[in-house]
């Protein structure tokens, strides 16, 4: 079986045809889809049918399944499987409140963030809940050269969530809450794959600049956010029952939308591969 890859921009999102997921993939196609993700950062697979394990052998030809954080949010026979389901969202005024409606990457509290999610649809709405993506490679390439001298060398601190979040983050217990990680992240990453540098960025859990006055790295930081996601850097997802897409979380922010009919169901299965330590761009 041979891949049939279309890209979506020149070196941003590509569609993966040629591929049944559901079945074993060999060495050389593994090898050749996690190039792929390292080169287009979002790989999109249509018309696929997973059962949960499915689903988990498909993610597995990207490395190896990271814990869900949210236990909550689990299937109960597949606790690795998190799911994203209308049932699970509180309402607000008759409006859905959806999980990871700005732009992030996951888990940038972890020391070691996930390297990838993916999610697979089994109910989608018919207009509305799409996922966007920003390009953060791009978008870094695309600074003035005195702004990238500016933030080579910066970090900042990544907590469950931010005392200036733009959006409230799943609450938690004190237990639970203790039992979450922050982590000192490079403003600056360099990919493990590609070698790309790439802007690290995710408002709802920055804990301002290290070593900056705490409004000016605010400032920085929102500069930076509101540049990177320019929908010049942005391929925007239309889910159809049967995708799974997976999206590198060194190389693209993304975001939810909650802009369907809270009476249409939106079901996906969701998974992460374990990750490594972030590399600083210039280190
Ligand atoms: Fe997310």
């Amino acid at each position: 079986m041979s891949l049939t890859v279309t890209p979506i921009r020149p070196d941003f999102g590509a569609e993966v045809s040629g591929l049944d997921l559901s079945a074993p993939q060999n060495p050389d196609i593994k090898r050749e889809l996690n190039a792929l993700l390292a080169r287009y950062a979002v790989l999109v697979f249509r018309d696929q049918s997973l059962s949960p394990p499915q689903f988990m052998a498909a993610a597995e030809n990207f490395g190896e399944l990271m814990d869900q954080q949210l236990k909550k949010y689990v299937l109960p026979d597949y606790p690795m499987v998190g799911c994203n389901s209308t049932d699970d969202l509180p309402r607000k005024n008759g409006k859905l409140q959806v999980r990871g409606e700005n732009y992030h990457t996951d888990h940038s509290n972890e020391r070691c963030p996930p390297k990838a999610t993916t999610l697979h649809a089994l109910q989608v709405p018919p207009s509305g809940g799409d996922t966007q993506f920003v390009d953060v490679r791009q978008a870094y390439d695309d600074l003035p050269t005195t702004l990238k001298e500016k933030i080579r060398n910066l970090y900042s601190l990544h907590v469950h969530q931010s005392s200036r979040s733009p959006r409230e983050l799943t609450k938690l217990s004190p237990e639970d809450l203790a039992k979450i990680p922050t982590a000192l992240q490079p403003l600056v990453i360099k990919h493990p794959g590609s070698g790309r540098p790439a802007l690290y960025l995710n408002t709802g859990r920055m804990e301002g600049i290290d070593g900056m006055d705490p409004d000016q790295g605010y400032a920085l930081i929102e500069d930076l956010y509101r540049r990177a996601t320019h929908t010049r850097y942005e391929y925007r997802h239309k889910w159809r029952v049967g995708d799974m897409v997976i999206w590198d979380n060194q190389a693209v922010m993304h975001q939810a939308n909650a802009d369907y009919d809270p009476e249409q169901k939106r079901f996906l299965y969701r998974l992460m591969i374990k990750g490594v330590a972030l590399t600083p761009a210039l280190a």
